[in-house]
């Protein structure tokens, strides 16, 4: 569904930030501004702000930041049009049905059409199962334990043999052989055209998080290979981008998740009530999984089988479920395989209690590394507490890394002070090993590059908090003086509207559909330059602000080069005198009141 940015303002302005982040997070005046603590990362003194005048948060810690469109993405884990319907819905306001016209293109497209095919196929094989010809399949499953309830939910299914089949039945509803072949369920033969993919399998639905069926997994009865048959990536089933589970997870609202190998792993825990289960379709875990979960939950819980595979994958997955910002811990099933059996043996309560003794994923790294070390000799000793130093330096937070290291010499009987002493060590050598490989002068440039950045940001920081300056400012500093890309769009934005006379930064950021968008645009409106409070000075400020963006925008090396084109040395004396000209016009006027 698409809305038009009319509407999206409306939305925007008839739902107050401060009133809507205030039913989630508890906020405290302060100057113009109200802060709380960040409800999207932990932490104990507030850097989360709202701005009423600008309809924006941002938060001065993690980064988050956007108009009450991306808070209510964010807080309540919808995409764009589930926000702005559920504000339109908040507000009273009635949004338009979708028009004809845009229903059919979404028809169109190839998308829809194979998202239509796999319905189909889906329905073809829950179908079958439930039918007598699904008799050994639903045998199957029930002899594997699962119940009624279950098979439903995750809407599992039947794939038969003989004549009757799956292309056969999807060809008396009208598809054509062109888009069959394009949904991965089909086998293309020269002599016998096309075969079904799946026969006489079990079948595993391959659902989206929004429950829209994306491939399929197809399991033998019993002993045969392969074990498993998935469809392939297709233009809507891309494996790492999707877990099995979670749009059934996603729904359990529970602080963590759990992630594990397998369907039946999946299935199973549900089974046992631990919806907060997935898995990562038999791929190593991805780093787009691993932000996906992150919508959902803080915690994750490491549940890969207990063989040697297993903890390969779980060492694999572990930094990159850290890296997305989780806390993470492993689940120890000895003496059991995988989850499915571990739940079939020993039931759930003794999984929670597993769950609740789950290790530090920290401590698991470091617990399997010492097994390739031989403790009783020193040197062995020493090589395994300088790794231990290696991985303590990958943490940022000094805070975390202290608390790890102490945690560590504890574990380990080691002092503190000699175990830090190895990381600064180890830091040092790092440091060398950077100096080495990154030339000070590509220093020198991202620094420059960083600083230009900053001043553009804080130019049009300043200019959302203080409109008034705007028809000073417009006199030296126009858009093209903006670096190409997010932040020249930003300009000519916020130019335009201040034309028009008023500014409205909340309607800017809703005018990008996507989250990582709209939270780049809200830092560019939080940028901070110069303390506001700066009184006499602020002036000062400002026209050093113009300046240097003048500055970089002319005179900056590496632009253009000039090649001896006369025309353009020309044009860099020009652009030079204009420069000076403007500094001491700057010199004698003042610019804010
Ligand atoms: N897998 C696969 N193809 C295979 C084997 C495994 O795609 N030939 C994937 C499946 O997603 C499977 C997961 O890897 O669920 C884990 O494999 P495995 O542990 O072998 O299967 P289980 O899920 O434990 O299934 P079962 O209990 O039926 O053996
Ligand atoms: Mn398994």
């Amino acid at each position: 569904m698409y809305y038009s940015q009319d509407i999206i303002d409306e939305v925007c302005r008839r739902n107050d930030i401060v009133d809507v982040v205030s039913s989630h997070v508890k906020l405290t005046r302060r100057g113009s501004n109200y802060f709380g603590l960040c409800p999207f990362h932990s932490e104990k003194s507030p850097s989360f702000s709202v701005s009423p005048s600008k309809q924006m948060y941002h938060c001065f810690g993690c980064g988050a930041g956007g108009s009450v469109i991306t808070f209510t993405m964010n807080i309540e884990n919808y995409s764009f049009p589930e926000a702005v319907e559920a504000l339109a819905d908040r507000a009273g306001i009635e949004l338009p049905k979708q028009s004809a016209s845009s229903e059919e293109k979404e028809k169109d497209s190839l998308r829809s059409r194979l998202l239509a095919v796999n319905k189909e196929a889906g329905k073809y094989y829950y179908y079958l199962l439930r039918h007598e010809r699904g008799r050994n399949a639903y045998g199957y499953l029930t002899g594997r334990g699962l119940t009624d309830p279950v098979i439903n939910a995750f809407g599992l299914g039947y794939a038969g043999f003989g004549k009757e089949n799956l292309y056969g039945y999807l060809k008396k509803q009208g598809y054509e052989d062109e888009l069959l072949g394009q949904s991965g369920l089909f086998n293309h033969d020269e002599k016998r055209g096309m075969l079904d993919k799946f026969w006489n399998r079990v079948i595993f639905p391959i659902m989206d998080i929004q429950n829209r069926i994306i491939g399929f997994g197809g399991r033998v009865m019993g002993e045969g290979t392969p074990k498993y048959l998935n469809s392939p990536e297709t233009t809507v089933f891309e494996k790492g981008r999707n877990l099995y589970g979670l749009n059934l997870a996603r729904t359990a609202r529970k602080k963590s998740l759990i992630i594990c190998e397998g369907y039946m792993d999946v299935i199973s825990m549900h089974q046992a009530g631990f919806k907060e289960t997935v898995a990562s379709l038999g791929t190593a875990l991805t780093v787009a999984q691993a932000n996906l979960m992150k919508r959902y939950a803080d915690e994750v819980f490491v549940c890969y089988d207990s063989d040697a595979a297993g903890i390969k994958a779980a060492l694999r997955a572990i930094p990159i479920l850290r890296n997305a910002g989780f806390k993470c811990r492993v689940i120890n099933m000895n003496p059991y395989k995988d989850p499915d059996e571990f739940i079939k043996n020993l039931g759930s309560s003794e999984f929670e209690k597993r769950m609740e003794e789950a290790e530090n994923s920290f401590y698991y790294e470091v617990r399997i590394d010492e097994a390739s070390f031989d403790l009783k000799d020193p040197d062995d000793k020493t090589r395994f507490f300088k790794n231990i130093a290696a991985r303590l330096l990958r943490f940022e937070d000094a805070i975390e890394r202290d608390n790890y290291l102490e945690g560590i010499a504890d574990k380990y009987h080691i002092s503190p002070e000699s175990l830090g002493e190895m990381v600064k060590k180890q830091a040092m050598k790092a440091e060398n090993i950077n100096v080495y490989e990154r030339p000070k002068s590509l220093d020198h440039k991202t620094e420059r590059e960083d600083g230009r950045i900053k001043a553009q940001k804080g130019m049009l920081t300043w200019l959302c908090e203080e409109p008034g300056i705007y028809t000073k400012i417009k006199e030296y500093i126009k858009t093209e003086d903006f670096s190409e890309g997010l932040l020249k769009d930003l300009a000519t934005r916020i130019y335009e509207q201040l034309e028009n006379g008023s500014i409205n930064p909340a309607a800017i950021i809703s005018s990008y559909e996507e989250e990582e968008m709209q939270r780049q645009v809200a830092s560019v409106f939080n940028e901070e330059v110069i303390d506001t409070d700066i009184g006499e000075d602020r002036d000062k400020a400002l026209k050093e602000l113009i300046l240097r963006l003048l500055k970089d925008s002319w005179l900056s090396p590496g632009r253009e080069e000039d090649n001896g084109d006369v025309m353009l040395i020309q044009e860099r004396i020009n652009k030079k005198k204009e420069y000076e000209r403007i500094k001491s016009e700057l010199k004698n006027i003042r610019l804010l009141n």
